[in-house]
């Protein structure tokens, strides 16, 4: 399945946007991550997304909208606590999962009778959904099992000669994926940690049931929770405290907290224990966030065997940190 993937330009949506409409592949930046977009109501354009993806068919996907009037085509039934959840947070990082309609092929959904839907609020994402004229679907772009690309330069190292096209755009501004919350129960369920937190959601829809536990049936709701994710090729650690890590690893690397008060010192303490090491200091949660998968990817790229990531308190973004650190220490 080998092809020439175009880099289209952002002055070039026009494009991007006709290659949707044929039933072609086109990854493209959305504000969490970059995704892997074909037409939601083509089935065989969807199909693609998952073998170039090489991910499992029972693992469903996310269409994108670009207004409210492209949501009929996915679902009829948009409960009130839906209705809520968009007005406040749409286009933005949420993914809410409702009723599915029977224009959504079965494979968007893996066969399930809910279809997962948001708006991303990134300017190219919603200029290209508004030209395609359709929704489109997009799972994270890059291989499964791997870390979501943030940049198209990622996106090609996982996808270069698998789908048709790339819109070489900006590297995305929150890097972590979206909010996936289910309102098909009659108390919402969050299903994935995001830039949305479980807070914000609180405050606008009351009590919510959250962090899934690793043996509950509710995993079942969130199929991809059940798959590897977010893997970089090292093994990953967590620790509360850089500095006191006792290395196990001959190529370190490490990423962590630390203010702009206290980082120069830290750093330098960190390079005189660990010379060889790739040590990367975030001065907040927002970067640690948008930082973390490049870091990941890079750390692969130079070798790195053993990654040390310093845990961060489970509340607000921290959360969503965690669940992938989490995943990735698995
Ligand atoms: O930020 C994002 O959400 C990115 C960008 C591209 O929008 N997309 C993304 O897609 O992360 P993906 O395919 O990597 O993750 C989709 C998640 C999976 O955990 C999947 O199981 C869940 O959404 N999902 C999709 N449809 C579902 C459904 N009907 N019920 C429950 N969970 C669903
Ligand atoms: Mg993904």
């Amino acid at each position: 399945m080998m092809r020439t993937t175009q880099r289209i330009a952002p002055n070039q949506i026009q494009l991007a946007a006709e290659m949707i409409r044929n039933g072609q592949t086109v990854a493209f930046p959305t504000e969490t991550v970059y995704g892997l977009g074909a037409d939601a109501l083509n089935a065989q354009a969807v199909e693609r997304i998952f073998l170039a993806k090489g991910r499992p068919s029972d693992n469903p996907l996310i269409a994108h909208v670009a207004s409210v009037e492209q949501l009929p085509a996915i679902s009829e039934h948009v409960s009130p606590i839906a209705n809520i959840l968009i007005e406040r947070f749409w286009p933005g990082p949420l993914t809410i999962v409702v009723p599915k309609s029977i224009h959504v092929p079965d494979n968007v959904t893996a066969g399930l009778p809910t279809v997962a839907v948001r708006m991303p609020q990134e300017p190219l994402a919603l200029d290209l959904i508004r030209l395609a004229d359709r929704p489109i679907v997009a799972p994270s772009a890059n291989r499964s099992g791997r870390p979501s690309a943030t940049t198209w330069e990622s996106v090609l190292e996982d996808l270069d000669g698998r789908i048709d096209g790339v819109i070489c755009g900006p590297q995305t501004r929150i890097g972590l994926e979206s909010t996936v919350v289910d309102t098909t129960t009659d108390r919402p369920i969050l299903l994935r940690h995001g830039a949305i937190t479980e807070e914000m959601i609180a405050e606008v829809c009351g009590e919510i049931t959250a962090s899934v536990p690793e043996n509950s049936e509710l995993r079942g709701r969130s199929p991809g929770t059940r798959h590897r994710h977010y893997q970089p090729r090292a093994r990953v650690l967590l620790a509360d405290n850089l500095n006191q890590i006792q290395p196990r690893g001959e190529r370190l690397g490490m990423i962590g907290l630390a203010n702009s008060k206290d980082a120069p010192s830290l750093a330098e303490r960190l390079k005189s224990r660990f010379p060889l090491a790739n040590i990367l200091l975030c001065d907040s949660l927002e970067q640690y966030a948008n930082r973390l998968f490049e870091f990941f990817r890079e750390c692969d790229a130079i070798g790195v065997d053993t990654l040390y990531c310093q845990s961060v308190e489970r509340k607000g973004l921290g959360r969503a940190i965690m669940d992938r650190l989490d995943r990735a220490a698995e």
